[in-house]
């Protein structure tokens, strides 16, 4: 199915990307600055899955920013979605055969941090996985990557140090921190965000995960930010909404793209 889905983008580009990018809900602005030469629905690809949740579009995009080549994933596939983990991190997969070599990954999350403001743009340093199941499970695909994969460092550090530069050049006050991944798809209880600081969680969301796993599998370079929606915080019990979810993403998503377009 991989080298379907390959082969069927190669026969129709022969653009290499370098970068990918996964843009996560709301965070579609930066499609606006993007200088485009291919697009393609998912629906499209053998092998692509088709999003379920609304806001997420469904396409794969090569396009130029500042002179790089990107692969950009517009709208993901989560695992409460109902999907299994291999086809969860199939666009990865497609992403790292097609040329790709770093990736950046976005996501919208629940602030578990009580330094974490809504609209905060969190730079991620580390993962904890409570997803019951990983993308790695299964006959090893020798040709991929080990058997077991190394993860003591996911993201990249020198990459990380230019977020830094980055950040400071366009006066974002950039927070950092560890994001848990969980199955979802719900919000969390007031116990279970209680849970998830005290295990050393910063921030809280229902994807990443997998497809970190999958892409530092292949050697790929990582670099992963949240855009922090909504405060889950034991104390607060305030109670927030999917729309508010999507639309303080969508505000805060600006800062993010500004921020990824420094990068770049
Ligand atoms: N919990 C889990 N996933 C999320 C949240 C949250 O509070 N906010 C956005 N995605």
């Amino acid at each position: 199915m991989l080298q379907e889905a390959t082969q069927y983008l190669k026969d129709k580009t022969s653009f290499v990307p370098e970068t990918g990018i996964i843009l996560g809900s709301g965070l579609g602005g930066l499609v606006h600055y993007l200088d485009i030469r291919n697009r393609f629905p998912y629906a499209e690809i053998p092998g692509f899955p088709v999003s379920t949740v609304e806001g997420h579009s469904g396409e794969l995009i090569f396009a130029y920013l500042n002179g790089q080549a990107l692969l950009v994933m517009n709208g993901r596939f989560h695992y409460y979605e109902g999907y299994g983990m291999e086809t969860v991190v199939f666009p990865i997969r497609v992403m790292h055969l097609m040329g790709v070599k770093r990736l950046i990954i976005t996501n919208a999350a629940g602030g578990l941090n009580p330094d974490f403001e809504v609209g905060d743009i969190m730079l991620i340093e580390d993962i904890i996985s409570l997803l019951p199941d990983n993308p790695l499970r299964g006959t090893n695909k020798e040709s991929l990557g080990p058997r077991f994969s190394e993860m003591s460092a996911p993201f990249d550090l020198d990459w990380m140090a230019k977020v830094n530069q980055a950040a400071t050049k366009l006066e974002i006050d950039l927070k950092k921190g560890v994001y848990i991944g969980v199955q979802g798809p719900k919000l969390e209880s007031r116990a279970e965000i209680h849970y998830l600081r005290m295990i050393g969680g910063d921030a809280v969301g229902m994807s990443t995960v997998p497809e970190v796993i999958a892409a530092r599998h292949m050697g790929i370079k990582v670099l992963a930010f949240s855009v922090i929606t909504n405060e889950s915080i034991p104390k607060v019990s305030k109670i927030f909404t999917h729309e508010e979810v999507v639309a303080v993403a969508k505000k805060a998503g600006e800062k993010l793209v500004s921020l990824v377009r420094g990068v770049i």
